[in-house]
């Protein structure tokens, strides 16, 4: 049988999940890299390596990391994990890593990137990852695991077999480093299932600068919660998109599951950068205008979460 496992990976941008899949990915034998826009970060991961926090467990591993794609060269699978605002100028300092037997795998919450992906006419096929994996930054390349959790990937267009069989190398190498994965025919469903989530959570627990379980207990915010996560279903219902049974227990549900995490927006928020406002409610929020449909709650969500940017980020 042909081997299609990637032996060269970029792992673009280490923040918490970016980080979490270098240290996972360490634990096999492949080519692993990290490229960082920050070159004194990059230099440090270098120096340094990355550390692993998991259940009262610290582990350290050395990587190759650098702010030079042409140091690293063509490699076989590019894992794109920057934050969905940083995507646009991302993508072009991304050419020297891609030929048209690469594959990269896109990792942004909400929807927002996909007319950035679709737009940005890559030599390489393009696929998305969906997961829900647990990750905390602690300091730049510190992680501690926050939780598995199932990862789909799957191709949004038609795809050709060669990169059909890269998808499969992929979900394969994930698989022997211990994650969960499966290769999903309906990757957009499932990009909408995690979207209905984040919608609920995320927002709500930056405006509040609580731990996601703390909604449960906040009868107001249970309430606009709600409220948002009817809203996009809305949407998504009126895009045809095939949305999993009971979103919003299964929200609430999450919330119970991850109820001591710190939402990926509160640790923007508190780290004072750019958050995925505009690719989760304000996406929504977008869609709803475009397709005639109110949507209060998220607009309430996305204009608080600006004002809390507003208050920190230059300009
Ligand atoms: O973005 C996040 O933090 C996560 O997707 C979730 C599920 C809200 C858990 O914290």
């Amino acid at each position: 049988m042909r081997d299609t496992s990637p032996k060269r990976v970029a792992i673009v941008g280490p923040g918490a999940l970016g980080c979490l899949l270098a240290t996972t990915l360490c634990r096999t034998r492949g080519d692993i890299w990290v490229l960082d826009h920050d070159s004194q970060r990059a230099a440090l991961l270098q120096h340094s390596g990355l550390t692993l926090e998991r259940a009262g467990r610290i582990e350290h591993f050395s990587i190759q990391a650098t702010a030079d794609a042409q140091k690293i060269g063509p490699v076989d699978l590019v894992l794109l994990c920057v934050k969905s605002p940083a995507l646009g100028q991302t993508l072009p300092s991304l050419l020297p890593l891609l030929t048209k037997n690469t594959l990269l795998l896109a990792w942004q919450n909400g929807i927002g990137h996909l007319p950035v992906l679709l737009g940005a006419q890559l030599p390489c096929a393009v696929a998305l990852a969906v997961t829900s994996l647990g990750a905390h930054l602690v300091g730049p390349g510190h992680v501690r695991f926050g939780g598995a959790g199932a990862t789909s990937l799957g191709f949004l267009d038609e795809a050709p077999p060669e990169a059909q069989l890269a998808l499969q190398g992929a979900a394969e190498l994930f698989r022997v480093a211990g994650l969960e994965v499966r290769v999903e025919v309906d990757i957009l469903a499932q990009v909408w299932n995690k979207l209905l989530i984040n919608v609920g959570i995320n927002a709500l627990t930056a405006i509040h600068n609580c731990k996601n379980g703390a909604l449960l207990e906040n009868g107001e915010a249970l309430a606009l919660m709600r409220a948002a996560v009817l809203e996009a279903i809305s949407v998504a219902q009126a895009k045809g998109i095939a949305i999993a049974p009971e979103p919003v227990a299964r929200t609430i549900a999450v919330c119970q599951a991850t109820a001591g995490n710190i939402s990926s927006m509160l640790q923007d928020v508190r780290a004072k950068r750019q958050t995925e406002i505009a690719a989760i409610n304000g996406a929504v929020l977008e869609e709803a205008r475009r397709l005639g449909i109110s949507a209060p709650a998220n607009a309430e969500l996305s204009n608080a979460v600006k004002a809390l940017e507003k208050g920190y980020l230059p300009g």
